[in-house]
């Protein structure tokens, strides 16, 4: 087990360049099955969600080509089997969308019930079942889920989603992308990883209008051919570097990214008092004065993202003031709250909000990343707090967050990754 050692407390400083976007990245590859051809993929993120998927198209007999560090090529001209076993699938979220493409490829699919960050709670598949149903296709949920496509082959059909949902809304685009006519998806999800998907997929010869929009139509076409495509820069790398500078201070330049998906990030750092600069595809943050108290809500795009609710939970708890945070879209996304009062943070939970009275300073302690941008919380925290703290169970991190350790080092933070054995106590005890 790898844990991370950070001794906070000192201003970060100098320029970080973002990675491609992790939720993009997940679901192109995966998409990638849908193509008759070679697939060259540009700005792969380097995290253990995208080699972990990688791996499972290989077992389905992908061939895969690594060309440098971040472009690889993948062609899917001869695949062998559609079912995904139990191991490699149960370690991400997004193996679901292994279902969407094998069913439009193949009309078939066995997949192995995602696993992934749950957060405490569940994360249904319903709206992504429902779409597949309503294009013809019998699933059937256990340990594996089983769909099979009417007579062979998707049939185009109209989908109103019961919650705007990212997953099912890339998930219905894949099994509708060489589908028998037109499919409408109402209430579509609009984040900036639906329009890439749908820019792949167009470039690879499909035919989806309206990504980005609550209405997505998707006009079925025969098959797709190979080309080159380019990942977006990943927003919620590029806001956790922002929140990482808002609560340690300094000044960074937050290199490659696209400023209008960066919006409602930099608006609530603005709101905080944090100064925040934009050119061309750079963002320049720098804080030099005290952080002020703000509210905030997540919801879907265009609104604050809820990955990262919890990274701007923990520079919250720094602010003057008391702020209020409500979580528009998890049940349950305060689990990491309780690592985060033990190093010194106030901060209540009531249901879907969480009230936080922000605190002079937070104290090192031990704590554990319990999911992903929980685990991205907790290194702001440490980054702020003067002293050593140790973050446990940082492969959580590292499934969505790329080089961490050496981008942070190259602002001047003081981190370093360590092992330790399970037996190391896991009940999380203050140090420093
Ligand atoms: N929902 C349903 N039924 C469904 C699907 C979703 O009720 O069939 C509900 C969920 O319970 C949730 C809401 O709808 O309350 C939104 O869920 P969504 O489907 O949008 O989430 P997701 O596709 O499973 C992706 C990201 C998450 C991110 C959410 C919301 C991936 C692999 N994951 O999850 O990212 O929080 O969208 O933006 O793309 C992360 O990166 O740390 C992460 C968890």
């Amino acid at each position: 087990m790898q844990k991370y050692i950070i001794r906070g407390g000192r201003p970060l400083s100098g320029e970080v360049h973002i990675s491609g976007a992790k939720n993009a990245a997940v679901a192109i590859i995966p998409a990638a099955l849908l193509v008759d051809g070679v697939c060259r993929i540009e700005n792969i993120p380097q995290i253990s969600d995208v080699s972990v998927l990688l791996k499972i198209l290989q077992q389905l007999g992908a061939n895969i080509r690594f060309l440098n560090r971040s472009d690889v090529e993948i062609d899917c001209t001869h695949i062998h089997t559609t079912h995904v076993p139990q191991g490699l699938a149960h370690k991400l979220r997004a193996s679901y969308y292994l279902i969407g493409a094998l069913l439009g490829r193949f009309g078939h699919a066995e997949v192995s019930m995602p696993g992934g960050c749950s957060f405490g709670g569940v994360r249904p598949i319903d709206q992504h079942v429902k779409g597949f149903a309503a294009m013809g296709a019998e699933v059937h949920e256990g340990d594996y889920i089983v769909a099979n496509a009417a007579e062979g082959r998707m049939r185009g059909a109209n989908v109103y989603l019961d919650v705007v949902s990212v997953g099912a809304t890339m998930n219905i685009m894949m099994a509708a992308a060489l589908a028998d006519g037109v499919t409408v998806i109402e209430n579509a999800a609009k984040e900036p990883h639906i329009v890439d998907l749908a820019n792949f997929l167009n470039l690879m010869g499909a035919n989806i209008k309206g990504a980005g929009t609550d209405t997505i139509r998707v006009f079925g076409v025969d098959s797709l051919h190979g080309g080159t495509y380019a990942i977006i820069p990943d927003q919620i790398e590029a806001g956790t570097y922002m929140a990482a500078v808002a609560a340690a201070g300094g000044e960074v330049l937050v290199r490659g990214i696209i400023p209008k998906h960066m919006d409602c990030i930099t608006a609530k750092l603005l709101e905080m008092g944090v100064e925040v600069e934009e050119k061309d595809d750079t963002l320049l943050i720098r804080r030099t004065g005290p952080l002020l108290r703000t509210n905030i809500k997540t919801l879907p795009y265009p609104g604050f993202p809820t990955d990262m609710q919890p990274q701007l939970t923990a520079v919250l708890s720094l602010a003057q003031g008391t702020s209020v945070v409500t979580e528009g879209v998890w049940d349950n996304r305060y689990r990491y709250v309780g690592e985060l009062t033990r190093m010194g943070a106030q901060i209540r939970v009531e249901g879907r909000t969480a009230i936080v009275e922000g605190v002079n300073r937070l104290t090192p302690a031990t704590v554990q990343a319990f999911d992903l941008r929980a685990g991205a919380a907790m290194v702001i925290a440490a980054l702020a707090a003067a002293g050593t703290s140790e973050i446990l169970n940082v492969q959580y991190i590292e499934r969505g967050y790329e080089d961490i350790i050496g981008k942070l080092r190259s602002l001047g933070a003081d981190i370093e990754s360590a092992e330790y054995s399970e037996q190391e106590p896991v009940v999380p005890r203050r140090i420093g």
